[in-house]
């Protein structure tokens, strides 16, 4: 993979080009140090044309570094947030880990495996599902008050933390206090594009890293967000990474306020 300094490239300079190791990558992708507060990360892959699927699952759109990159950001993550649409979309299991992976996690100071926390309205999860049965963290369900009981004491019955954070809606606010009282400020947030959505109109991302996976495909689907209301919100380069393959690895960082 190599990093391409895109203001190199306006100037026809190109030596500026390297290759990168997996510490190189690591650095690029480290989160801020000492944070007070929980950073919001997104991760998405999207074809050329904007695709985030192929038949209602984003498997066809993954190349070797956007699963080095997608892997690589579960392990420097406290905490993996996801809508409860991609978990079942996606049959959403537990994050995967080793004994190196574990030992790296370890020494960083994170704990050995991060768990999944996912936002749902209705709490209506399967409690079969890989989320519950096929993990070795409890899953954390982030919920509101309105959601059946019942829902949510089968949620609990398969081993799950059900945190209720709204009334009858889940702010991004509520999000976040959810997370920094569970002392988990780094997050990276799989999507999907609902709650993405919700996150940018409540000006609560931090970052999006965004692979274009080299493939065009048309379809119906959506793209990384939606929202009912349009909401710009300025972002600022952090990288560009280009592999040989012709997958874009990109991170955007929200300006720091107040300058
Ligand atoms: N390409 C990629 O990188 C990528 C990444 C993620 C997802 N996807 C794709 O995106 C599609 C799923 O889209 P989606 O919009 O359904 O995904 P989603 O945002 O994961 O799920 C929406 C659901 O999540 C819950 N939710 C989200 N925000 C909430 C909030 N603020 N408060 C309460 N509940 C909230 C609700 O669940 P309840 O209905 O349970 O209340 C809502 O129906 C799938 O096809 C998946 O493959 C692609």
């Amino acid at each position: 993979m190599q990093h391409i300094d895109i203001g190199t490239h306006v100037t026809g300079r190109r030596d500026g080009n390297r290759e990168l190791d997996d510490a190189a990558l690591a650095d690029l992708y480290a989160y801020p140090p000492d944070l007070l507060a929980p950073w919001l990360r997104i991760n998405f892959v999207a074809s050329i044309d904007g695709a985030i699927a192929v038949d209602g699952v984003s498997g066809a759109l993954g190349t070797p570094s956007d699963h080095a990159v997608f892997h690589l950001l579960r392990e420097l993550a406290d905490i993996i947030l996801v809508g409860a649409g991609t978990v079942r979309a996606e049959d959403y299991g537990g994050a995967r880990t080793d004994e190196q992976l574990r030992e790296r996690r370890l020494a960083q100071g994170l704990t050995p495996v991060p768990p999944i926390a996912v936002v749902t309205l209705g709490a209506a999860l399967d409690p079969q599902a890989r989320l519950f049965t096929d993990t070795t963290e409890a899953p954390v369900v982030l919920t509101c008050t309105a959601a059946p009981e019942e829902n949510k004491r089968r949620l609990s019955d398969a081993g799950a933390r059900v945190i209720e954070i709204g009334d009858d809606r889940i702010t991004s606010v509520e999000i976040i206090d959810a997370l920094a009282e569970l002392g988990m400020p780094r997050v990276l947030c799989e999507g999907g594009p609902s709650l993405f959505g919700q996150l940018i109109t409540d000006d609560a991302v931090d970052e999006l890293c965004l692979t274009t996976s080299p493939l065009l495909v048309g379809g119906l689907e959506s793209r990384v967000s939606v929202s009912p209301t349009s909401t710009p919100r300025p972002m600022v380069r952090g990288h560009v990474l280009a592999d040989e393959d012709g997958t874009l690895l990109t991170r955007w960082v929200r300006p720091r306020r107040g300058g």
